[in-house]
């Protein structure tokens, strides 16, 4: 039944530079940009809307000409796009009609911890046949707190929070590379009043963008380490897969290389990077005049302060950048490519905009965008350092949190809920760390001021090899047990992540 042993931990894996698909690669920029379907509710009531969702396998064409099977939020990759209001109760209620035990989590969700998503509340195949004591064969995963359901779950989100881009995806405890990777992903919109004022480009000049990479076998289907027994044998390749899973195919919103036709006006391009672990570096090519690909206007937790110009944007996995793009800087006709300069070959690009017509301009890009609570320093209550690294985990290489893989039963933190802490990370490579629950600021990086691309509420920053990040958050909400970790897929299986208890 598909990944049900633990077959990550097998000195098993491969990706070398990157894992090549074994099919010709399709000519970039044929396939039309999909944008995925927003969800209707199966009911609403006064203050909640309630939707139901079947987590289930599908055989979808992502390369044109074949057929790829997935495992699919409605059997769809990505799944489908869930619109709330700030404020308005979500409930979701996902059934697991896949050969193995999920767990949903929203990412960015300022949510209860029994409907966080947290990595051993499984919900096991509603398939009667599979038993109930999960084979995984993994020691810890043996967690006495684990709400273990059977078919399905509620999953209650309040969204006490801001406009912002969220996004739902699995999050099994060893196993939540392999699941993302199959395509159980999608985007969760939150809207507010303060948001909807701001002239902002919306309706169809908004697009939500999720960047993944992938890598295709000869039959269609998905290359994933632990996936694809032909991989066990390439040599050297236990150290390639620490990297984490790297495909050659770039797609957005599930297709390849898309084209998207746009008018020469100014766009909303919400960017969400899903990939397991590419990191990618944006810039529109050509440039515009100006130099400046993007106007980024919020960060992974909304709208910033003020409207930031970047002639470039760095995105690590499950980061997310709120862009405007001006299309009306260039000329009706231009083929303008987001470009991605970490890349080479094929993953040098990743989409294409046609600017295919005249529209007229009903936005603009206000000065002021939203108010930030400022956090400084002199408010924090404790200061915690946290390091991740690789390592030798018992026998074989692993990753882990200040030396140890994770356990659900040891507790690395328990801020007071309210309190505001500093968490200084450091890092012995690129590792973007990701806290639930709260969203951050970041205060330093390197010993010196935030980044560039630094700005706003943050619910995942990436580490850069050798440096240090300091970031500060106030720990509100919700008392309970949360995760923090890499969220580089492979690394976080493979043991970078551990607990804070709100108390
Ligand atoms: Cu996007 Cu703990 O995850
Ligand atoms: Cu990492």
């Amino acid at each position: 039944a598909g990944l049900a042993g633990p077959q990550l931990f097998r000195p098993a894996a491969a990706t070398g530079e990157l894992l090549t698909s074994q099919v010709p690669l399709p000519a970039p920029f044929r396939v039309p940009l999909p944008v995925p379907a927003v969800l209707a509710p199966v009911a609403r009531d006064a203050d909640a809307d309630r939707y139901e969702i079947v987590q289930r396998q599908a055989t979808v064409e992502i390369l044109p000409g074949l057929r790829t099977p997935i495992w699919g939020y409605q059997g769809t990759f990505p799944g489908p796009t869930i619109e709330s209001r700030s404020g308005r109760t979500a409930v979701v209620r996902h059934r697991n009609e896949l050969p193995v035990p999920t767990v949903v989590h929203l990412h960015g969700g300022r949510t209860p911890p029994e409907s966080d998503g947290y990595a051993t509340d499984l919900v096991l195949p509603a398939d009667a046949a599979y038993p109930t004591h999960s084979h995984s064969g993994h020691a810890s995963m043996h967690d006495p707190a684990a709400v273990i359901t059977r078919g399905e779950r509620e999953y209650v989100y309040p969204l006490r929070q801001r406009a912002s881009t969220l996004w739902y995806h699995d999050h099994r405890m060893d196993f939540t590379g392999p699941a993302v990777y199959r395509g159980l992903a999608g985007f969760h919109l939150v809207r507010d009043d303060e948001e909807d004022a701001l002239p902002l480009p919306h309706g169809e000049r908004e697009l939500p963008l999720l960047i993944t990479d992938r890598a295709f076998a000869a039959d269609g289907s998905l290359r994933y380490p632990s996936i694809d027994p032909s991989l066990t044998t390439v040599p050297g390749v236990e150290e390639a897969y620490l990297e984490g899973v790297l495909g050659d195919v770039i797609l957005v919103n599930g297709a390849p290389w898309p084209v998207a036709e746009v008018s020469a006006t100014r766009h909303r391009l919400r960017v969400l990077n899903g990939s397991n672990a590419r990191r990618y570096d944006l810039a529109l090519d050509p440039p515009p005049p100006d130099g400046r690909s993007f106007t980024q206007i919020g960060s992974d937790q909304g709208l910033l302060d003020v409207p930031r110009g970047h002639e470039h944007v760095p995105i690590a996995p499950a980061e997310r950048y709120d862009l405007v793009v001006d299309f009306g800087a260039y000329p009706v006709g231009t083929e303008v490519t987001l470009v991605n300069r970490l890349g080479t070959g094929s993953t040098a690009r990743v989409m294409r905009f046609r600017v295919a017509r005249r529209g007229a301009e009903d936005s603009h890009v206000p000065d002021r965008l939203g108010e930030l609570e400022p956090l400084d320093r002199a408010q924090a209550a404790v200061t915690r350092e946290f390091s991740f690294r690789g390592g030798l985990v018992g026998d074989r290489h692993g990753w882990a949190i200040d030396g140890r893989p994770y356990s659900p039963t040891r507790i690395d933190a328990r801020p007071r809920l309210g309190d505001v802490e500093i968490w200084r990370f450091v890092a012995d490579l690129h590792h973007p760390i990701h806290l639930h629950l709260v969203h951050f600021h970041v205060l330093s990086r390197g010993g010196r001021e935030p980044g560039p691309h630094d700005a706003g509420r943050k619910d995942t920053v990436d580490l850069r090899p050798g440096e240090a990040v300091e970031v500060i958050a106030r720990f509100d909400g919700y008392r309970g047990r949360y995760m923090f970790h890499c969220h580089n897929s492979e690394h976080e299986d493979m043991g970078m992540m551990a607990n804070f208890e709100t108390v």
